[in-house]
């Protein structure tokens, strides 16, 4: 259904230093792990927004105690699962839902995992295809949630993965924490590392050898402090429009700059950005730092392999940014766009045509020849933040006015995405859905 509109003007110039919320990957796992950890863990800067909720209120459901200081510091008692009464609602989170299969298969009682009728169009059978290989006991009809798991001996597997995610790859490694024997998985890519980062601060025998991980289990997870770097996949809106409205001069500060996640930073300075990076130190583990960002021409340029998994949630607001650069943009490799919370090529490509922008569908990517004139519109989010966003990245540039219906779902990763946005110097108000046709 779709809620709230952001309506967005032509914008001259973005000024000003911000911050943006905690990284969304890292606070699924926060709570996750610390649900599992001896001890207490206390997060500092947890993202509170719709798909992070969705994971905190599962492991409640799961009898975990968390105590919520306000509503990014959490304390967590772990330690203990208990059987849920009612099944565990994943809303809109993959991540939730898939990492959480994960834990679930290895528990000694049974559990239904869910969501919205947009989770349930996800593919599953990528983590359930080796979670079974492990001796899981779940099922799904048609390889979507709800997925129901019963209570199952797991054992130990080598897995090779046909696609690079950090989800599956995931959902295996927290599997076979409760696994007789060490599981291996062996990524095609370098698909984030938050999971292995966390696990083995809190004592897991976990091993990295290049693409293969392996997770040894018998030691019980030890509690840690959490403190949950910026999201640089939401900063990346930001990043993206400075980069494109002419006259900006932006500082982000605190950012997870993990280099599994900053493919869009490589990527950008390639194509001739302005961005410089600095004061970078590790924050729980993660490395982060402060980007300045300021206006300035971009160049096309070609992607494909490796970097496509290290910016695969950036591309719809790549997609903004290519249009603004002069020559012809390619992005191969990316088919896994097609199975985010929308098919994000298909999705972008007809929502930014409704802005007058021409762009090529290829199975796997795209190709915009640029720069290209936008003029605004109305628009739709689809109910995937991602989209909605940067849509509204793109009215900043666009002629006239913009509107972006179904805008409400930016807080399913980026809650204040408007007000951080209009202080930077952004043209754009709220409205609710009651002004809406
Ligand atoms: C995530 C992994 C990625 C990413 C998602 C978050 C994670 O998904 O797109 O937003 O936290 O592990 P895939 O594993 O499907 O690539």
């Amino acid at each position: 259904m779709a809620t709230g509109s952001f309506v967005v003007r032509p914008t001259d110039g973005l000024h000003g230093e911000a911050t943006v919320p905690g990284d969304k990957s890292i606070s699924h796992r926060a709570v996750m792990f610390g649900a599992l950890a001896q001890g207490t863990t206390h997060v500092r800067g947890w993202l509170a927004a719709g798909d992070t909720e969705a994971s905190l209120s599962s492991i409640q459901g799961l009898g975990v105690q968390v105590i919520r200081h306000n509503a990014n510091d959490l304390t967590i008692y772990g330690g203990e699962l208990h059987p849920p009464t009612e099944t565990l609602n994943l809303v809109n989170a993959g991540t939730g839902i898939r990492l959480l299969a994960g834990i679930m298969a290895g528990q000694p009682f049974g559990s239904v995992l869910d969501g919205t009728e947009q989770l349930r169009r996800r593919p599953m059978k990528r983590i359930m295809e080796p979670l079974r290989l492990m001796g899981a006991d779940i099922t799904a009809t048609n390889d979507r949630a709800p997925l129901t798991i019963k209570p199952a001996n797991l054992k130990g597997i080598r897995y090779e993965m046909p696609m690079a995610s950090a989800q599956v790859k995931s959902s295996i490694l927290l599997a076979g924490l409760f696994a007789d024997g060490a599981t291996t998985v062996v990524e095609p890519g370098p698909a984030r590392d938050h999971t292995e980062r966390m696990l083995s601060a809190m004592g897991v025998n976990l091993a990295v050898e290049g693409h293969s991980v392996t997770v040894t289990p018998g030691k019980t997870l030890q509690a840690q402090d959490f403190s949950v770097p910026g999201d640089f996949s939401s900063a990346a809106f930001l990043i993206v429009a400075a980069c494109i409205t002419p006259d900006s001069d932006i500082t982000l500060t605190g950012i997870n700059l993990n280099e599994t996640r900053t493919g869009l930073l490589d990527v950008l300075l390639e194509m001739g950005a302005d961005i410089t990076v600095s004061d970078k130190g590790l924050e729980a583990g993660e490395p982060a730092g402060t980007l300045q960002i300021r206006h300035s021409a971009l160049k096309a340029v070609e992607i494909g392999g490796d970097t496509v998994v290290r910016m695969i949630d950036e591309f719809p607001v790549f997609m903004v940014a290519a249009l603004c650069a002069e020559g012809r943009t390619v992005v191969r490799n990316a088919e896994e766009l097609r199975v985010k919370e929308t098919d994000r090529i298909k999705v972008m490509a007809g929502e930014l045509k409704k802005l007058g922008a021409e762009i090529t569908e290829t199975e796997d990517g795209f190709i915009i020849d640029g720069p290209q004139k936008l003029m605004g519109a109305i628009v739709d989010g689809h109910d995937d933040h991602r989209v909605a966003m940067s849509m509204t990245i793109a009215g900043l540039i666009a002629d006239e006015q913009t509107v972006v219906n179904d805008s409400k779902c930016a807080g399913d990763s980026f809650p204040g995405f408007a007000e951080t946005l209009a202080r930077l110097g952004g043209q754009l108000v709220e409205q609710d859905a009651l002004e809406e046709a």
